[in-house]
């Protein structure tokens, strides 16, 4: 530890002599290059508060000094204080400039940093596998309003008021619309279904389209409900359509987007817009419709073999009715339709077990599909 000599004269010049070679000391080591560590002692040995050369000074040149000297001891060291304080910091500067000279070099020899690139979400992906087959089958692709009207959404479908079909979609109303005629509240669609009635509305048979979209139900959230989710609605009208039409034109889309060794199976259902309906099913892609893999049970099929995939049917001639204006005379022509589920398409397809996954936009779930 540095000490400073006792100072036994307090004249003019050897206060002038004493702190002249205080200040050339301290030039001398503000010149030396300093790394950060050597900065810190350099500063403490100066002007730490205990210890330091300034406060030694303070306590044995001016506290010792005799009344008449003080106040020049004082002017000395105030000097004094500023310039090493100023020659401090600037020599911080010199310190950390040397630190970042040496930690920016650049090495332009390695790679570049990869930026994160986006990837198709998979309900995106099926959705746009499903449509792409349906495209290259000659179908238009078409999209509607998720705010849609009871009209639309229900009656259009017949699906009258206070039918008890309506308690199968349940239904998100808006507020508010108490005040308008039934047909004309509002609700977030259940099915992409209404633009059946919106399609037929604005061109005239022939019709192939294809409507891709979000619909929402009133569904409490578990591992295979969403109140959000997607479908793909399909259908054809024209003269002479018939239920072979539906089952050859579903087979070979199921085909396409599960393989060609997958076979189809419609079992008879129930829509209110269709008649008759049809359940269809495609045999399991992972077991071959077995049920098992070896002697391990298929958790794809649930070891049915089966997996039940979407709702088709003939369009009924009760729909015709409300765009029979536009040329949908059911006595001379005739349609079918069929709507599927993309989040749970995706979901068999790509193994995923609960369905909210497709919606928390976790990056570590999301990269696996890139
Ligand atoms: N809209 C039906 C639903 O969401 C699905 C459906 C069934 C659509 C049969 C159709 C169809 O076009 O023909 O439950």
């Amino acid at each position: 530890m540095y000490s400073v000599p006792k100072l036994g004269d307090y004249s003019q010049e050897s206060l002038e002599k004493a702190f002249a070679e205080l200040r050339a000391a301290f030039d001398a080591e503000a010149q030396a290059p300093l790394d950060e560590a050597g900065w810190k002692a350099f500063r403490d040995r100066w002007l730490g508060r205990k210890s330091g050369i300034l406060t030694q000074i303070n306590e044995q040149w001016l506290k010792a000094a005799p009344a008449e000297a003080k106040r020049e001891v004082g002017r000395r060291l105030n000097d004094l204080r500023a310039a090493i304080e100023a020659g401090v910091e600037s020599a911080r500067g010199g310190a950390s400039a040397a630190a970042g000279a040496s930690g920016e070099r650049v090495d332009v020899t390695l790679p570049g940093i990869r930026r994160p690139l986006g990837a198709e979400h998979p309900v995106l992906r099926t959705m746009n596998e499903i449509v792409a087959v349906f495209r290259a089958m000659g179908y238009s692709v078409g999209e509607g309003p998720e705010i849609e009207t009871d009209y639309y959404n229900f009656e259009a479908l017949n699906f009258p008021p206070n039918h008890p079909a309506r308690d199968s979609q349940d239904t998100l109303f808006v507020a508010g619309q108490e005040a308008k005629p039934p047909r004309e509240r509002l609700l977030l669609r259940t099915h992409t279904s209404p633009m059946q009635i919106r399609v037929m509305e604005k061109q005239p048979p022939p019709v192939r389209i294809v409507v891709p979209g979000k619909v929402y139900r009133h569904d409490t959230p578990d591992a295979s409900h969403s109140p959000l989710f997607h479908q793909v609605e399909g259908f054809a009208v024209d003269t002479n359509i018939t239920f072979s039409d539906l089952k050859g034109t579903l087979d070979h889309a199921m085909k396409a987007l599960f393989g060609s060794s997958v076979k189809t199976r419609f079992s008879p259902s129930f829509f209110p817009f269709t008649e008759p309906s049809a359940d269809v099913a495609i045999t399991c892609f992972k077991c071959n419709g077995k049920g098992r893999i070896g002697e391990t049970p298929c958790r794809v099929c649930k070891q049915s073999g089966w997996i039940e995939l979407l709702g088709s049917g003939m369009v009924d001639p009760a729909v015709f009715g409300f765009v029979k204006a536009n040329g949908y005379d059911p006595e001379k022509i005739s349609g079918f339709a069929f709507g599927m589920g993309v989040d749970r398409i995706a979901m068999i397809k790509y193994e995923i077990d609960d369905i909210s996954l497709l919606f928390q936009g976790d990056v570590r779930f999301l990269e696996q599909f890139a």
